[in-house]
Parts: structure tokens; sequence; C-alpha cells
């Protein structure tokens, strides 16, 4: 409601200026000047505002990851209305009302709820994130979670489309490409609507360790990693990442370029091992970067999950390959044209998740 009433003010001030500004402009030049400059202080704020004042997002499952991408979302005011939903009674209503007594100190406006099961809360929802399961111990790969997620997420996806039919879905839950691959087969979403959430944060590791063995700014690094997102699934394309436009070869030899792609596939397991349980920092920020592409129709080039039908030689397979995100969900591939033994590495990755898929139809889900 205030943001409402803001959003009335300053359009109500902004058409003020605006019709000033065209009567003085034959008259006083001066004045005119002075109401474009007040014009252009207040359009950005007013732009940002009426493009997410009704923008809706879901995350499920309150635990690290969700509660981590929530928190990010509403510190960027990416939406007017943000629900957090678990099944453990009590915990996503607690986390929602720990981030809203933020709210006054951040200066952030979006209104946070929590809901313990209750999907008719989650009702008309632009954007919703699935976190929801268990995450993985030290010595568990991300692919021995399937028996327990499996189920979970095609519950929740599930009970998802009911309340919200035109949502995005964004997949976290492990193992990532499965998933992603269930949700679409158990919601027969079009295929630009699920997006599974791996290769943005495999990247950001691989830029990590690119950066440590350079020592330069992460900033200044462009490198992707594709393929699934497993421990031995995932492929860091150390051909095409660059610092700067100079590509790492140049700067790094083979041996350290070997190694930071050995660090970067157990980048996971590494963090796993010394925490106890699987991250959520950059998970949720990596989550974040993919729902802020989507509700600000960004068009990044985010590697992510996705059905592929023919690209990159694969097809009835959702797993990890550079694509355009926007407001209708991921829009495009990019085929960055793989040599041979890339391609070979990725036909290797796809067969692992493949045989990760087949299981699906052994559980009883
Ligand atoms: N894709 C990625 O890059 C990536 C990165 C990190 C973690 N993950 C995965 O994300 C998932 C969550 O990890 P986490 O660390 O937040 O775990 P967590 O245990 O902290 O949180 C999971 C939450 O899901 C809830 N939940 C379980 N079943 C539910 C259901 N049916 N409905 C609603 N909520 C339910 C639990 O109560 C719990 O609060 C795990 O599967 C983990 O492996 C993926």
């Amino acid at each position: 409601m205030y943001n409402i009433f803001c959003l009335a003010i300053r359009m109500f001030y902004f058409f003020c200026c605006l019709y000033l500004l065209f009567k003085e402009f034959k008259q006083n030049l001066l004045a005119c000047t002075y109401y474009l400059r007040l014009i252009l202080i207040f359009a950005p704020k007013f732009y940002h505002q009426t493009k997410n004042i009704k923008m809706k997002v879901t995350v499920v499952g309150a635990g690290a990851v969700g509660a981590t991408v929530a928190d990010n979302i509403a510190r960027k005011e990416l939406c007017h209305e943000l629900v957090l939903l678990d099944i453990k009674e009590g915990l996503a209503e607690g986390k929602a009302m720990d981030m809203m007594q933020m709210s006054s100190v951040l200066g952030f406006d979006t209104k946070i709820t929590g809901s313990t099961n209750d999907y008719s809360k989650t009702a008309g929802s632009d954007v919703v994130v699935i976190t929801s399961g268990i995450p993985r111990k030290p010595g568990m790969s991300r692919e021995d979670l399937i028996g327990t997620n499996a189920g979970i997420v095609k519950g929740v996806a599930e009970n998802i489309l009911q309340h919200s039919p035109d949502a995005i879905f964004v997949i976290i839950s492990n193992p990532m490409d499965t998933m992603t691959y269930l949700t679409l087969k158990a919601t027969g979403l079009p295929k630009n609507r699920v997006i599974g959430m791996g290769g943005a944060l495999d990247s950001s590791r691989f830029k990590f360790y690119l950066s440590k063995a350079l020592n330069c700014s992460q900033n200044d690094l462009n490198a992707v990693v594709i393929g699934g997102h497993g421990d031995t699934t995932m492929i860091p394309l150390t051909r095409l990442a660059t610092l700067n436009s100079n590509p790492v070869s140049n700067l790094l030899d083979a041996e350290t370029l070997k190694k930071v792609a050995a660090d970067t596939m157990v980048g996971g397991a590494t963090l796993t091992g010394l925490i106890g349980t699987s991250a959520w920092y950059a998970p949720g920020s990596s989550a974040l970067s993919v729902v802020e592409s989507i509700l600000r129709d960004e068009k990044k080039v985010i590697t992510s999950c996705v059905l592929l039908e023919g690209e990159y030689g694969q097809s009835d397979i959702c797993l990890g390959v550079p694509v355009v995100i926007g407001k209708n969900g991921w829009e495009k591939i990019i085929d960055y044209k793989l040599n041979e033994e890339e391609q070979a590495s990725f036909n290797k990755s796809a067969e692992a998740v493949r045989g990760m898929n087949e299981v699906l139809n052994t559980l009883a889900v």
C-alpha cells in the first residue's frame, strides 16, 4: 500500500514536471532546463518502482540456501512481495519475520511473509525458486540425494503450479540437473519456464580459483562452466576463459590450469567438508543473479540447466549451457562452438546425467 502511495506521488510529480516543461518551453529556456533536471533525477527511481511494483516471488525451502536467496532478493527490492514456504512448522514464518526486521535498517520495502506448507499464500507468483530438500553431508555426492529430493521437488512443483500457473521455475535442489528435468516432465511447462541453477555457481567458483592463481580481481575474469552440476560432470571451459580479453592460457601454464579446473569441480565438496553441510552464500547469490535477470529482463548470459533439443549435440536432457535469461525465462541458447575434446567431455557429462534421470523411473515419484 505504502509503495503504491509513493508511486502515485512520484507519478503526479513526474507529470507535473513534464507539463511545466512543455508549457515553459517557448518562453523560458532556463526554467525549462530546471524542470528537465528534476525529471532526470526522479525518472530512474520512478522506472524502478513501476517495473517491480507488482512482482511476486516465492522461495520454497526456508533453509540455508532458500533464506539466503530471499534475503538477497529483498535487499535488492526485486519484487513487491516475497513468500518463503517450508514444511517445517514456523521456520518460514520466523525467518520472514527476522528479515522484515531488517527492512528499516537496510531501507528496503519488499514485503516478506512466511508460510508452513500453505500454497495458497504463493498464488500469483511470477518466479518460484525451489530449494526444498536435503543438502549433502561430507562424503556424499549430489547424486546421493535423489531418493529423498525427487519426491519433494515433484510435490512442490505440482503444488506451486496449481496456484501460480504462469510462474517461471528456478530449480536449486540437488541433484539439480535431474530435478530440473523432473520438474519439466512433472509440470508439462513450456521449456523456457524451467531453469536449473548450477552453472552460475560453478562459474563463480571457477573465477574464484582462477583469480587466486592469477592474483587478479574476479571481476576482470570471464570464465564459464558448462555441463552437469556434479563433481565429475561439470566442465570448466579453460580454453575460453579470459582476463580482460586475454586468454588465461597465455598467463598460466597447463598444469596450473588443470589444477584450477580440478579445484572448481570439487568446489562444493571442499566447502561441505569444511562447513559440514552444503554452502549457501554463493549458491544464494548465484540464484539471485538468475532471478534478477528474469525480473529486470536483463537478458544476461548465464550458464543454466535447460532442456536441450539438439543443441550441443544432445536431446531430451537438461544440462548446463550458456543461455540468455529475461522476462520469459531462458530465451536463447548460445553456441560456444566446442572443440572436439570439449564436446567429448560434454557428451560424457550428458551420459552421466542421463543415467541419473533414469533412476527416476525406479523411484515411486
Ligand atoms: N544448485 C546448486 O547450485 C545448489 C547449491 C547449494 C545447495 N543446493 C541444494 O539445495 C538444497 C537445499 O540446500 P540447503 O542447504 O538450503 O538445505 P537446508 O536443509 O538448509 O534447507 C532445506 C529446506 O527444505 C525444507 N523442505 C524439505 N522438504 C520440504 C517440502 N516438501 N516442502 C517445503 N520445504 C521442504 C526443509 O525443511 C529445509 O528447511 C539441497 O538439495 C542442496 O543440495 C544446490
